[in-house]
């Protein structure tokens, strides 16, 4: 149950205050009835109206985007447009991103408004896996399986980096999964064994894989069971 004067912020641009000034004009009806008072509890399934208009929260969103190349994960930056900005949705400024892509990767974006379940996807203590397909400048060693299984040490950071799952595909074509997200991590683990990635594209983000329905720059939202098998 929430306040009726909290309920119509939430679910309309008004402020507290025009919402109050809303509700005394007699602007808000609840199952029909006029309702003036602020503090009214709004029970689940209750038909809300303002000026007629029925109104409803907006509860937490989970969307997934094909991110396209040269755009950004952040919201700041002069070069590239942010991924937000290509979207057509309400309410975007209480959207974020779990887990960035640099601006020449492409793939797999998600988007939401629930911190704790973007945190179970970015927090690599949750060994949540990210899939990425590598185009690499030199053909790769299959020894790498074992190294990359194992361990590297990326320059400037301290310990080894998670064990990650490569999968080689062609001379210069490999799948990558790994748990943890450090700056640049794909980019940084290819260097430090001499190779370097010329094309980055996420694939998939522990079980939610990308929609191949999705061209670059379109999104939809995630169903029920994408959002629930993130644990
Ligand atoms: N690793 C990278 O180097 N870049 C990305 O965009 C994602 C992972």
């Amino acid at each position: 149950m929430v306040r009726l004067d909290k309920f119509i912020c939430e679910s309309t641009e008004l402020t507290r205050s025009l919402a109050k000034r809303a509700l005394h004009r007699g602007d808000v009806t609840c199952d029909g009835e006029v309702v003036k008072n602020s503090g009214f509890k709004v029970l689940p399934q209750m038909d809300v109206r303002l000026e007629g208009q029925s109104i409803s929260i907006v509860g937490d969103r989970y969307v997934m985007m094909n991110k396209p190349v040269d755009t950004i994960c952040s919201t700041i930056d002069e070069q590239y447009p942010s991924v937000l900005s290509l979207m057509e949705i309400e309410k975007a400024d209480t959207l974020h991103i779990a887990g960035r892509l640099d601006a020449d990767t492409t793939g797999l974006v998600l988007i939401t408004s629930d911190g704790q379940w973007s945190h179970k996807i970015t927090s690599p203590k949750k060994d949540c896996g990210k899939r990425y397909l590598v185009e690499l400048a030199d053909p790769i060693d299959n020894s790498l399986i074992s190294v990359f299984a194992d361990g590297i040490e990326l320059r400037n950071e301290d310990g080894l980096t998670k064990p990650a799952v490569l999968e080689i595909i062609a001379p210069t074509q490999v799948r990558l999964t790994i748990s943890e997200g450090k700056y640049h991590q794909v980019k940084r683990m290819f260097a430090a064994v001499g190779n370097k990635v010329v094309n980055l594209h996420r694939e998939a983000v522990g079980s939610i894989e990308l929609d191949a329905d999705l061209a670059p720059g379109e999104w939809r939202f995630l169903t029920d069971n994408e959002v629930s098998s993130v644990k």
